[in-house]
């Protein structure tokens, strides 16, 4: 379950400006649902936990079965919303030294990515690394197109042939694209690869209950729990009767109505370490599906509290547009207190048997407070701790809030068209064939 408090926030913008977005907020509501709104071929996530696939569901349980048996690495391949989501949920639920954990103590293979950009060190450290153990690849572009990716396993392929008999390449590669097009496909199906499909209907950022985020996910952790939590998030929310209250309605309303009063940047907060992955998935989510048109709120992100001691004099006192929404845990899944010391030299014995948890949790109700009084208007998001069930719910909740959030605004938050210009100056720039003009004015700017 989600709670959602914009009570720190009602300072900052009159409650009637908030209201006065809920006929908008309606019509966004009714454009997800049956379709009227820009991008409509996209919405296939809403249902994807209602009407999840069993048959393929049942091939991702058997792959990472596979993958847990015979790999000491899983190397996930992917860019963008093709590998944000399942290293959000990996990170959240894996211990922080999950790299020099045994499989047993981690559950399973050590989970890396590649491809997801296009650094020559970390690629040739990745191979060297690898050296010695036991590889499986899962690669996965929707597109099948997409150069970082494509890049990275041509690289892997090769390694893997270099390693492996053509036979046990074949049983060691996965491959998560488009059911009927992409070079991508057409290679999986040339040399016989495992493949798993991400549904037409469901674009890259919002995929991550689809085979893209599930098959990584599965192999070390419980994706019935992730599904099933989502599925309860669906439930609750796909309808309600008080938009003011259900929290991805609320989320969505006062995160607008902050920007029409002027604030532009939103930060993500979190203040338990396991969380970093998942802001930098928000992050893409609400980047892409927003940031067009010349509109949107800029999504940032901060882990407290250390970014208090980088970020946190910004945000207490540097330019007043940012807003700040908390993703508050109620109970994290561990905890240590802080010991009585005789001596007390560090004057902390007024700490001793105080849990970190609830040190914590006042940390983030000060910084809370101290930053509303500087002017930052504060959103918070509350779930009871980190798990699968409650990493569905989340999922769910900032996907759907992210649709309407993109309707209320008048986008289409179901395309990513930015994203083609550093494309084709990249393909011009490295002599791709049907560049040749624009490779010629891009050269003469960067005076060559
Ligand atoms: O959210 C998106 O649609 C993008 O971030 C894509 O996921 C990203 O560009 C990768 O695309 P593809 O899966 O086609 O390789």
């Amino acid at each position: 379950m989600i709670r959602f408090n914009p009570t720190n926030a009602a300072a900052f913008v009159p409650a009637h400006a908030v209201a006065q977005l809920l006929p908008q907020l309606e019509l966004a509501h009714r454009q997800l649902l049956d379709g009227s709104g820009p991008g409509a071929d996209f919405r296939g996530w809403i249902d994807l936990p209602a009407r999840p696939d069993t048959e393929e569901l049942a091939r991702i349980r058997e792959a990472a079965d596979y993958i847990r048996r015979e790999a000491d690495v899983l190397v996930v391949v992917g860019i963008g919303g093709s590998y944000l989501g399942a290293r959000a949920v990996i990170e959240a639920l894996q211990s922080p030294f999950a790299a020099s954990q045994t499989a047993a103590e981690r559950g399973g293979p050590q989970i890396v990515f590649a491809g997801h950009q296009l650094s020559g060190s970390y690629h040739a450290e990745l191979l060297d690394w690898l050296d010695g153990k036991r590889v499986c690849v899962n690669v996965i572009s929707k597109s099948g197109t997409t150069t970082e990716p494509a890049i990275a396993f041509r690289i892997l392929q090769r390694y893997m042939e270099s390693r492996y008999d053509e036979e046990e390449v074949r049983r060691r590669i996965f491959v998560t694209t488009d059911a009927n097009r992409g070079a991508l496909l057409d290679l999986a199906r040339a040399r016989g690869y495992a493949r798993f499909v991400v549904p037409d209907d469901v674009g890259g950022r919002y995929s991550v209950l689809t085979a893209v985020g599930l098959l990584p996910i599965a192999v070390n952790h419980d994706i019935d729990a992730l599904l099933a939590g989502a599925a309860a998030a669906r439930e609750a929310w796909l309808h309600v009767d008080d938009p003011l209250t259900a929290p991805p309605y609320a989320y969505a309303l006062w995160r607008n109505a902050l920007l029409r009063a002027g604030y532009d940047t939103e930060f993500l907060v979190h203040y338990d370490h396991q969380l970093r992955w998942f802001v930098e998935w928000w992050k893409q989510l609400y980047g892409e599906s927003e940031g067009k048109d010349g509109r949107g709120l800029l999504p940032a992100g901060v882990e407290f509290t250390s970014d208090l001691h980088s970020m946190g004099q910004f945000i207490q006192d540097g330019r007043r547009r940012l807003i700040e929404t908390v993703i508050r845990v109620n109970t994290p899944c561990r905890s240590l207190s802080v010991p009585f010391d005789e001596a007390d030299g560090d004057g902390l014995n007024y700490l001793a048997g105080r849990d970190l948890a609830d040190i914590n949790a006042r940390a983030l109700e000060g910084t809370t407070l101290a930053h509303v009084d500087g002017g930052v208007p504060n959103l918070q998001v509350e779930i009871e701790t980190i798990d699968e069930t409650s990493l569905g719910w989340l999922i769910w909740f900032f996907e759907f809030a992210c649709g309407l959030s993109g309707y209320l605004n008048a986008i289409n938050p179901f395309d990513q068209p930015g994203v083609e210009a550093y494309k084709r100056n990249m393909f011009a720039l490295l002599g791709k064939a049907g560049y040749e003009d624009l490779a010629a004015s891009l050269q003469e700017r960067l005076g060559r």
